[in-house]
């Protein structure tokens, strides 16, 4: 059964599992100052370096470093998973547990599962298929694909049928329904159910998790279109994948990644050794899949065909990239080729070459801007000059610049001055633009949070901050611990994040959907990390802020708690009433000297 793990539960825990009766049940603690001190559960000593902080709710070993809070104690010491020693902790402490009758999450996780193994099921059922047809089969070899290649990329046949994979998923289990749902089968005008690829080469699309989310089918006649892919489904999104993601995946920080168009491409440049290629699923660039491939590349080289239509989705693409600071180079093959043409036609040297010699995206736009103009008339090169001036001006590094307007003006014999003229104008607004909104943001003074929500905000930032890098991690966790975080997502992924760097050098995306999946977070907590403005450079300013406020935070609210204590205790009178009210006082005071050190 699930349960909900929410703030007020874990407040309520920490309130009623008083952490010195908790570890004394396993210790032997004896009070010295303001701390209890005990010998350490978690390592063999003789002498007590195991500390208990009744005010803060803490132990901490000074031997092994062990530390944490009541939960962490029980997760350690009774060997349990976080929910495992909530739980543990609810029951020894008579607290309700509540039921989680979110039955909606879990129905989407199970749909997706289904999903996930229909498609493999499919995609399993075509590869049978493609050995069986004789046809199929000749057509992959035509192309020059090998056995190893079809493997490699698991690429299949849907026969020349009306319902073959209908009535292969029917025995397996599914329904007509879910299939339909999971765009393998679709109904036909007369209401009944057919297969939806039909006499037709299959790509199974797969993600970094390797599972197949869908597919990519090209005709073997003359029907049309001739790609057809799985419409978006709960588990795919065409605009939010890469073909060839999974490969390209099994090394992050690759020195490129070459963008081409289809399917083909990506395939023929891997059976000529070159296995770092993407290609966008039957649209045009996103912006998701810019990210994408920022994530495991450092150089995009763009390689579309060379017609008409490759040059615009070029375009297009440059743009794309560059709003999301990816500075593209390009390639252009000859003679309207694509990639799998011309790498059958010239080899992987020569493709290589082309690599090599790949046009900057800056030098690209002026070649294209070129072809719109007649340099020889006046008009023309002053609509050169003004294109391409408002180009330049977009190019953030000076020298650059400099270097380009000089270029231009050599190759093309246009005036120095005018650019460099042009581009000081155009820039000119742009300044005057960003100091009055620099203006804007600086006043009144740059505390970047509002008292209003704080906590919560300095929690998210701080999470966010980590999941950037692992060098912010680290410093986080030098400073603060995860039972510090109030909000149960947050302390969650601080825990699950520290086993994660531990043996990962990436960016933990793929960590991130993995927790939500096996429902430990919030998919609306990651969305809200997810939509905060982090900029990586900040955090050597901040850090020290949100810290600070966590732990002045953490110690507030300990405050306000003794004080409620001390009020109940006030209202009472029992014989040993001075006692405990004298031990709170001293606590208030630690706190107090506590906050004041921050
Ligand atoms: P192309 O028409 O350039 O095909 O489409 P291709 O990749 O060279 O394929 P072959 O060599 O003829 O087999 C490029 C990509 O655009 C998408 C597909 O992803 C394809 O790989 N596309 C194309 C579609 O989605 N639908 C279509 O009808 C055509
Ligand atoms: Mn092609």
């Amino acid at each position: 059964m699930s349960y909900i793990i929410d703030d007020n539960l874990l407040d309520e825990i920490r309130d009623r599992a008083d952490i010195v009766d908790l570890i004394s049940g396993y210790v032997n603690l004896k009070k010295s100052g303001s701390n209890y001190l005990g010998l350490c559960p978690f390592h063999n000593e003789k002498t007590p370096s195991f500390s208990v902080s009744k005010s803060k709710g803490i132990f901490k070993c000074f031997g092994c470093g062990a530390g944490g809070d009541q939960i962490t104690f029980i997760m350690k010491r009774e060997n349990l998973g976080f929910r495992e020693a909530v739980k543990f902790l609810a029951d020894k402490y008579g607290i309700e547990l509540r039921e989680n009758k979110n039955t909606y999450d879990r129905e989407i996780i199970d749909k997706k599962k289904r999903a996930y193994e229909a498609n493999k099921e499919a995609a399993l059922h075509y590869l049978k298929n493609l050995s069986s047809t004789k046809s199929a089969y000749d057509y992959l070899k035509n192309r020059q694909i090998d056995s190893a290649t079809i493997n490699a990329y698991g690429i299949g046949y849907a026969k020349d049928s009306w319902d073959d994979l209908l009535n292969y998923m029917k025995k397996k289990g599914y329904k007509e329904e879910e299939l339909e749902e999971f765009n393998l089968v679709v109904k036909s005008k007369r209401g009944s159910y057919i297969d939806r690829f039909r006499n037709r080469i299959m790509f199974p699309i797969i993600d970094t998790n390797k599972r197949v989310i869908g597919f990519g089918g090209r005709n073997l006649d003359k029907s049309l279109p001739k790609y057809i892919n799985t419409k978006d489904t709960i588990i795919f999104n065409k605009g939010k994948h890469l073909y060839n993601l999974n490969i390209i995946a099994k090394e992050s920080d690759r020195e490129k990644i070459i963008l081409v168009e289809g399917y083909m491409d990506v395939i023929s440049l891997y059976k000529s050794g070159i296995n770092y290629s993407a290609a966008s699923l039957g649209t045009s660039l996103t912006i998701d899949q810019a990210d994408l491939i920022k994530r495991y590349g450092k150089q995009v080289y763009i390689c579309y065909d060379s017609d008409k239509a490759g040059i615009a989705a070029t375009v297009r693409a440059i743009d794309i990239l560059i709003s999301e600071n990816i500075y593209p180079k390009i390639v252009t093959l000859t003679d309207g080729l694509d990639p799998d043409d011309y790498i059958k036609k010239y080899g992987k040297l020569s493709f290589e070459l082309e690599l090599k010699n790949a046009l900057t995206y800056l030098d690209y736009k002026i070649l294209k801007i070129k072809e719109n103009y007649n340099l020889e008339s006046s008009e023309g090169l002053s609509g050169f000059t003004s294109d391409v001036a408002e180009i330049l001006s977009r190019v953030k590094n000076p020298i650059e610049r400099d270097i380009y307007s000089d270029k231009v003006s050599k190759e093309y014999g246009v005036s120095r001055n005018a650019i460099i003229s042009y581009i000081n104008i155009l820039n000119r607004n742009d300044i005057n633009k960003k100091k009055r909104i620099d203006s804007i943001k600086r006043s009144p003074k740059p505390k970047i949070f509002k008292p209003v929500d704080k906590r919560k905000k300095v929690e998210n930032y701080l999470i966010g901050f980590a999941l950037e890098s692992e060098y912010n991690f680290n410093y986080i966790s030098k400073n603060l611990e995860s039972y510090e975080f109030l909000n149960t997502n947050s302390r969650i992924i601080f825990e699950e994040l520290a086993h994660y760097y531990l043996i990962n050098n990436t960016k933990p995306d793929k960590f991130l959907k993995n927790l939500i999946q096996m429902d430990l977070v919030d998919e609306n907590y990651i969305n809200d990390i997810k939509n905060i403005d982090l900029k990586a450079s900040d955090f050597d300013l901040v850090k020290e802020e949100l810290i600070n406020t966590i732990k002045i935070d953490n110690l507030e609210n300990r405050r306000m708690r003794i004080l409620k204590e001390i009020e109940s205790l006030e209202n009472l009178k029992s014989a040993d009433k001075s006692d405990k009210l004298n031990y709170l006082i001293e606590e208030l005071e630690e706190i107090n000297k506590q906050i004041q050190s921050l």
